[in-house]
């Protein structure tokens, strides 16, 4: 099996920030997970090197386009391996190769009749670099730019996209993961409900120099996106190379959704015009935000992955951003929420299971691997979970579900964590009788931590091969192979284990106090109405989501589970709920909580919130949300 994964390829006027690292680390994620699946993959990015914006910001650095694009790019392909990012690939639209590829393609689209000389008339963005129709406009300005476009009057160059609409409406609907996330799909299904016009693809010289001449008419230039979506064919060789014949069928695009229209219609109409098969997906996700604002260049808020890096750490920055975004949503960035990740999901959860677990065998098996015998309930509860892990995981994975691929993950890690104190190796050790239980409680948990130690390799390569060097295993065997329990050769030395990451100390957001002084106002007429409240009283209760990442039961009491949960702070809440739920079908599950509630002690535990549950009759049912959005969220 093979696989062809790429990320946008980036344009150089602007230095990468945690938008495209993102889309890049989604990829590279992708092609690790696809090699551990046994995969002959390829993976490429690049930049995206021509067109107004380049000349425009090399002037502004006192550059000639060719010195600017140079640094800019290597900007990019510098940044990478700080973020344990591989491409096998990294292709510039300025490489001879692709210019020529671009005017071999040119040619034969227009020799065949697909490309015609014509007057066009029509508002033209120069954030977009392409004319947009009317009912593009939000206010009479572009939805991305939020700047009034210029009416252009001028002779171009046009491709007949119009020609492909048809099929490209039934190759849509016959090949349902054409575009994901669904609401893409729907997006552009939409969008093409209405007549398809035709594409300007050149530019006159006397406006744009920086660019491919057309190979029929130099007084023109290439359009940007007509020669920058060519990069995902001159990546393999096209037309002659055998990478073309091998990678070609199976392409996978990675974007945002910025760049929708083109990779959705743009080109698959092209390629359907040079002969070729569409690629096989589109993979679609949201943006970054701060606040509620998109992370871009031209706004000047932006964060740097390599400041990101230096701060927390390659992986913990992977998988913050693989955790907190649903792939296809938007997410809000800030540093509270990825030391919240980090302390809790990575130092405490998985950092805590791992070190105490191999100390305990340092201690307790002299240091080694040991035999393991008969399982028990526990044993046999904790292997079943591995292999339902493995099989969520795979299929996660697969549909680009990263967040919930790392939540089943993470159910596991919980689970182990439990399974220790369950067993209480420390005191079976005090017994000799108890030898053979013992044994095989650390053989179950070694095991569990080599298969973790798998399933994360794609996120966080670095972590998988602190753990793999610690359970004294390599890690070439496929996820198949090493999926299968009983990797683990009893006898095999294990090492000292080192700390996979170090808790981060920063203060953690206080529950913020409710807003008292309404209250105090003398009530009107319809607030005396018994139960009735203003928008203002309801505005005082902050309502959020949580996603729960521990829950134990209170000792002494039937009804109490203490839970921990995200929001994205950390925060302990005590629950009556434990005749409904047990604490392990809780983890992992978003619930809403009461954010802004006076803390309560309850049985000797400091609850930080309340969970909203419904009541029916007998039955409790915790009150979620249709689809997983990131924690913290407000519920308005
Ligand atoms: N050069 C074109 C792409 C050509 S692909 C044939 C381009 N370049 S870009 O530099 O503007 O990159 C856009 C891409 O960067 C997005 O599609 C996404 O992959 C990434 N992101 C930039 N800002 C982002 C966020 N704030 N959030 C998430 N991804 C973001 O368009």
């Amino acid at each position: 099996m093979t696989a062809y994964i790429t990320t946008p390829i980036f344009y150089v006027n602007a230095e990468p920030h945690l938008g495209h690292a993102y889309s890049t680390i989604v990829a590279d994620t992708y092609a690790r997970f696809k090699r551990l699946c046994g995969e002959d993959v390829r993976f490429q990015t690049g930049t995206d090197e021509h067109g107004d914006k380049i000349v425009q910001a090399a002037e502004s650095a006192g550059e000639s386009p060719q010195e600017y694009v140079d640094r800019i790019s290597r900007m990019f392909s510098d940044a990478w391996p700080h973020l344990d990012i591989e491409p096998d690939n990294f292709i510039r639209t300025t490489d001879a190769d692709h210019k020529e590829n671009v005017q071999r393609i040119l040619q034969q689209v227009y020799d065949q009749g697909d490309i015609y000389f014509s007057e066009y008339e029509g508002l033209y963005c120069k954030g977009c670099e392409r004319f947009l129709t009317e009912k593009e406009l939000q206010d009479g300005k572009c939805p991305d730019h939020l700047t009034e476009p210029d009416r252009i009057s001028e002779q171009n160059y046009f491709f007949r996209m119009s020609k492909y609409q048809e099929w490209l409406v039934d190759h849509i609907n016959a090949n349902p993961d054409f575009i994901t996330p669904e609401r893409y799909k729907n997006e552009m299904l939409s969008f093409l409900s209405d007549p398809l016009e035709d594409l300007c693809i050149s530019r006159p010289t006397s406006r744009l120099t920086w660019g491919i001449p057309l190979p029929f008419d130099d007084r023109f230039v290439t359009y940007v996106w007509f020669d920058a979506l060519i990069n995902y064919l001159t990546g393999l060789g096209y037309p002659d190379d055998e990478k073309f014949s091998t990678y070609w069928p199976v392409a996978e695009h990675v974007i945002a959704k910025d760049i929708l229209k083109p990779h959705a219609i743009f080109w698959p109409t092209m390629l359907k015009a040079m002969g070729l098969e569409p690629y096989q997906k589109l993979h679609v996700h949201g943006y970054w935000n701060i606040g509620d604002t998109k992370m871009s260049k031209s706004l000047g808020n932006v964060v740097r992955p390599r400041a990101m890096v230096d701060e927390y750490g390659v992986d913990a920055v992977r998988y913050f951003l693989l955790r907190d975004m649903s792939f296809g949503l938007d997410s809000g960035y800030n540093s509270e929420a990825v030391v919240a990740r980090q302390n809790s999901d990575l130092a405490n959860d998985l950092g805590n299971l791992f070190s105490r677990s191999l100390t305990m065998v340092g201690k307790f098996e002299d240091g080694k691997v040991p035999p393991c015998g008969t399982m028990g309930k526990l044993d046999l509860a904790l292997q079943e979970s591995c292999a339902d892990m493995l099989a969520t995981y795979r299929d996660e994975m697969e549909h680009f579900r990263f967040h919930r691929a790392l939540q089943a993950v993470w159910k596991v890690v919980s689970k182990a964590n439990k399974y220790i104190v369950e067993n209480a190796p420390w005191e079976l050790a005090k017994d000799e009788a108890n030898q053979e239980q013992l044994h095989t409680v650390f053989y179950t948990l070694l095991e569990t931590l080599r298969i973790l130690q798998v399933v994360v390799s794609p996120i966080m390569p670095a972590t998988a091969r602190k753990m793999a060097a610690g359970l004294g295993v390599d890690h070439s065997d496929t996820l198949e192979i090493a999926g299968q329990w009983g990797g683990l050769k009893p006898g095999t030395a294990i090492q000292k284990p080192e700390q996979l990451f170090p808790r981060l100390e920063k203060k953690k957001d206080a529950p913020r106090p409710a807003k008292t002084k309404d209250r105090q106002k003398p009530k009107g007429p319809e607030q005396q109405l018994e139960g009735i409240i203003t928008f203002e009283d309801f505005g005082n209760v902050e309502l959020k989501v949580a996603e729960i990442t521990g829950a134990e039961v209170i000792k002494k009491s039937d009804r109490l589970l203490k839970l921990t949960v995200k929001a994205p702070e950390v925060r302990t809440i005590v629950a009556g709920i434990a005749e409904h739920y047990s604490p392990e079908e809780l983890i992992g599950r978003q619930v809403i909580i009461v954010a802004n509630l006076k803390p309560a002690t309850l049985m000797g535990v400091q609850s930080e919130g309340m969970v909203l549950a419904a009541k029916d009759g007998k039955r409790l049912v915790l009150a979620s949300l249709s689809d997983t959005v990131a924690p913290g969220s407000r519920v308005a």
